[in-house]
């Protein structure tokens, strides 16, 4: 295993919250044991050679790998299930009721490999049923790293990741490969699903603003000061009576936040 100097570390750690949000300050140890060999790999001999190298080129693929090698991807379907059981009980009736012109916007941040935002696809599908066609349910899936954006679009995934699905889902929402143990997502739920690589630290300008954002699991590698600043920009880009959900295990600050608490990882702007 490579050692890294301090000046080093410093400087990787700068150039990781600055340009990604992604706080490294206590993980000098996770540093050399998890890119030693992506260091050795792209055949420099040092991490002085490589932080160099990152910080001139900026190239995506090599970015990709780093935020890959220091954060997790892991993810599920139906995942913390509670807020898609909210989403099916409170937040889509009370779309449903105000929503005329029939155009939801709901946002996965940091959707991984795309677990989450074909789990939202499903309930939307089960929620609306029949009366799909005449809503516009698309979901926006967004996330920093292309290389889960792409197992996301392959829509393909282990048996043991579908385990969490209510009974009867995997037959009704995915199809069988010819890769024993191994489905794919059902067009219908795939196609209402639009991925697209974004940065959270970037402003947000997408055309709509949201009813609900998910951004579970993902401010976990942010500092205070960056989730503050992320969560005031989701709040701008929320419409009034939207909802913020975050992960079961992350909290929002109180004081600071402009969403109303309303129950553990739920948030809402007022109406
Ligand atoms: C643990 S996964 C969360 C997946 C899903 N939301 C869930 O709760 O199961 C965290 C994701 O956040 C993404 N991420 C980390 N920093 C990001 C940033 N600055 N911009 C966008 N996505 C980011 C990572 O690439 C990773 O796919």
């Amino acid at each position: 295993m490579l050692s890294i100097s301090n000046q080093d570390f410093q400087r990787l750690v700068t150039f990781m919250k600055k340009n990604y949000g992604i706080d490294l300050s206590q993980k000098q140890q996770l540093i050399t044991g998890r890119l030693s060999s992506t260091v050795n790999a792209k055949g420099f001999s040092s991490f002085t050679e490589y932080v160099d190298y990152i910080m001139q080129t900026r190239d995506p693929g090599d970015i990709d790998t780093l935020i890959n090698k220091l954060t997790t991807n892991y993810t599920f379907f139906m995942r913390e299930k509670t807020h898609f059981d909210y989403l099916r009980d409170t937040i889509l009736p009370w779309l449903e009721q105000t929503k005329k012109n029939k155009v939801l916007s709901i946002w996965s941040a940091g959707c991984s490999s795309g677990e989450e935002p074909y789990t939202i696809s499903m309930v939307l599908k089960e929620y609306f049923g029949t009366k799909a066609g005449a809503w516009d349910t698309r979901v926006l899936a967004t996330d920093i790293s292309q290389e889960v954006l792409g197992t996301a679009q392959a829509a393909i995934y282990e048996e043991e990741s579908l385990k969490e699905l209510p009974k009867g889902w995997a037959q009704k929402y995915f199809r069988k490969t010819k890769v024993p143990g191994q489905y794919t997502v059902a067009p219908e739920i795939k196609s209402n699903v639009i991925f697209r690589t974004f940065n959270l630290m970037d402003p947000i300008k997408f055309r709509l603003k949201f009813d609900v954002i998910f951004c579970r699991n993902v401010m976990i590698y942010f500092d205070q000061e960056t989730k503050d600043a992320l969560v005031k920009r989701y709040y701008d880009a929320t419409v009034p009576g939207g909802y913020l959900l975050i992960g079961h295990s992350e909290g929002l600050n109180k004081a600071t936040t402009p969403y109303d608490y309303i129950m553990p990882a739920t948030y809402r702007k007022q109406v």
